[in-house]
Parts: C-alpha cells; structure tokens; sequence
C-alpha cells in the first residue's frame, strides 16, 4: 500500500533519477530507524561455507558502488551483492540506458558498468556496520582492450579480497563490448584458472578464503552451457550466478520498447533463467553450488528456482515492481518443502 503511493511517484520520473531517488529515500528512512523488517522466521543455511540466515540475496547492479549497503540488508536479504565494480571509475554508456516496461514488469538497461571504482567501493564498505554475507561483483573496465580483461579482474579480485564474502567475476553484461565472449571455453577456462591461481596465494596472504563465482547469460548454446559447466569443475570453482539479463527480446516484441538495446529483466526473463539453471544443474551434478537469479516477481517464483536446485536466489527488477516486501515474502515462503525433481 504505502510502496504503492512511493512507486507511483518513482515511476512518474525519468527512471535513472527515480533509481538513484529510490536509494537515497530507503537510505533516509535507515537512518530515522524506519526499516526495521518485523520480526520475520529465518531460515539458516550455508551457501560456499558462508552462514547465511535465508537464502534470498540481492542482485549485483542495484548498489553498484556500495553505498546503500546497510539500507539494503536491512530489508532483511541473507545476503547482498554489490557491484559491477571495475578498477577504474567509469561513467558507463550515454543516457538514456533504462527503459521501465511496467506492464510486462520488466527493464531494459544498457548501463555499461557505470562505477566509481574498486578504491571508492572499499572505502564505502569500511564505513558500513553491516556484519552479514557481502558479494562483490567484479568487471572490466570499457576502455581495456578484452585480451587483456585478465588484469583488470585480478586487479580487483586482488583489492577487494580482504573485504568481500565472496567475489563474482562478471563476464555476461551485454553492455560492455565483447564481454560474453569470454564465456567461450578457452577464454573461460584462462580467465578463471588465472583468478583461482591468485586466491590460493590471497588466501595465504589473508588467512580467509573468499569464494570465487562466475556470473553468466542465459543467452547461451547448451554446448556453451557444457563446456562452462566443465571449466568450472575443473578449476575448482565454488559457485556460478545463473543468469544475468537476456538480449532476446522476443518475450516483449509487442512492447514499442523492445527495439532498445540491451539487456532485459524481470518477469519475461524467468522462463530463459530457468531453462539455463536446470542444464546447468544438470551439468553439475551437485558439484557446485548455483545461486538463481532472474524473473522472479513473486515468491512462488523464487520457491520455483529453488525447487528447480538453486542453493540461493537473487532478486532485482522484483524489487523495483513489488517493493521491498517482496523480500520479506520470499523469505516467509522458504518453510515451504523443497521438492527437487
Ligand atoms: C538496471 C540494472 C543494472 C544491472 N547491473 C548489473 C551489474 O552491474 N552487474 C551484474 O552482474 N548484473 C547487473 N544486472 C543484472 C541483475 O543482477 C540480474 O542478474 C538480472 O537483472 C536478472 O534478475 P531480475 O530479473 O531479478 O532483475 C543489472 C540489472 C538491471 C535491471
């Protein structure tokens, strides 16, 4: 009801002020004590070793710098993932690059990892009192030619290490050139042994062990699928996000909007995800754990992800459709029987 009355007013606005309007109100009311979520059942579990207190996460790209972290986890998320963080700030691709699609519940964003950079991002979660699971999402910067996407990765793997729960590296945006060709098995398969060499040595280094997880489309081939499932367990990964946002925008052809470019999200992405996480799953066979992420508009869909096997889901355009009780249903929904097929 009252998040009606607040979206009505958010969606009346151009959508990136309304985005950045949206935090700075939820970072208000955390401030004034506003936010507390009543008391709401938990239901603990471990994701890659990590205690977390129920498996609904937030989704990297909501608080791309984190400066909203203790605002956010105070929805009551058992865990937050920040970022896309490159090393070097950048201003991402030219306005406008968000288009809200309200009657298929959807978004559109060709945002191109606008951040402030790794440096700023540390700075902002030393200043937050948050003691739960913190995910840092991890990308390339615009202007670094993609042979060389390797350094930017450790580089942010290297500085963020002591200060993350776990680290995401992200090579599926469809808004940064060539990206998600590193999906492809021999770019994968360089990428990801170079990343986990460099946490065996900061591990050492730090006396913690971080996670390491690969973010990735649902956009793929099932040979693609196979292949990153093979990489995967032959590096030792400790997890994958499935999935990332879609450009196939034939779920909204009907939309005057789906001629934008980018990626899409929200509810016309939940099939897609879906069918990307069961044939991963199914490549896994258990062996590592897959956080599910994509469509979920309600908490039927998020009990669906996990049913389908995920450890964990993610939420964002949700979020922005729902509000933030969406978050304290999804959590509720999780005393329901998990029935694996
Ligand atoms: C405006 C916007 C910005 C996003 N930025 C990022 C990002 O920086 N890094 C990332 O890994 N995913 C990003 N995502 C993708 C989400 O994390 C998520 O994978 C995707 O939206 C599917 O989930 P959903 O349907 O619940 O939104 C972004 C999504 C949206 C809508």
């Amino acid at each position: 009801m009252f998040y009606n009355l607040i979206r009505r007013f958010l969606f009346s606005i151009n959508e990136e002020k309304s985005h950045i309007y949206s935090l700075e109100l939820l970072k208000l009311f955390y401030r004034f004590n506003l936010l507390k979520p009543f008391f709401i059942a938990q239901y603990p579990s471990t994701l890659m070793g990590l205690e977390i207190p129920n498996p609904i996460g937030l989704a990297a790209g909501l608080d791309k710098n984190g400066e909203y972290i203790d605002a956010l986890a105070s929805l009551g998320f058992g865990f937050i993932e920040i970022g896309t963080v490159t090393p070097r700030a950048q201003p991402g691709n030219p306005k406008p690059r968000l288009f809200r699609i309200p009657e298929k519940n959807a978004i559109i964003n060709r945002m191109g990892f606008n951040n402030k950079g790794i440096d700023y991002m540390i700075e902002r979660i030393k200043e937050s009192h948050y003691k739960g699971v913190l995910g840092v999402n991890i990308g390339k910067n615009a202007d670094t030619p993609i042979e060389n996407a390797v350094e930017d990765y450790l580089t942010c793997l290297t500085k963020i290490y002591p200060y993350a729960s776990y680290v995401v590296v992200n090579i599926s945006s469809p808004n940064t050139k060539d990206l998600r060709d590193l999906q492809n098995k021999d770019n994968i398969e360089y990428l990801l042994s170079s990343l986990k060499s460099a946490q065996k040595d900061l591990e050492i280094q730090h006396q913690k062990y971080v996670p390491l997880l690969v973010k990735i489309a649902p956009d793929l081939t099932s040979e693609q699928i196979k292949d990153i499932a093979k990489v995967a367990i032959n590096v030792s990964l400790d997890g994958i996000v499935c999935s990332n946002t879609t450009v196939d925008k034939s779920t909204i052809e009907d939309s005057p909007l789906a001629k934008e470019s980018g990626g899409l999200s929200g509810a016309p992405l939940f099939d897609k995800s879906n069918e990307v996480l069961t044939a991963l799953l199914k490549e896994l066979d258990d062996s590592i754990p897959v956080i599910g992420v994509g469509g979920i508009n309600s908490n039927k869909d998020a009990l669906h992800k996990l049913r389908l096997g995920a450890s964990a889901v993610q939420l964002y355009t949700g979020l922005i459709y729902q509000g933030p009780s969406l978050v304290t249903k999804c959590i509720k929904i999780c005393n329901e029987p998990i029935i694996y097929n």
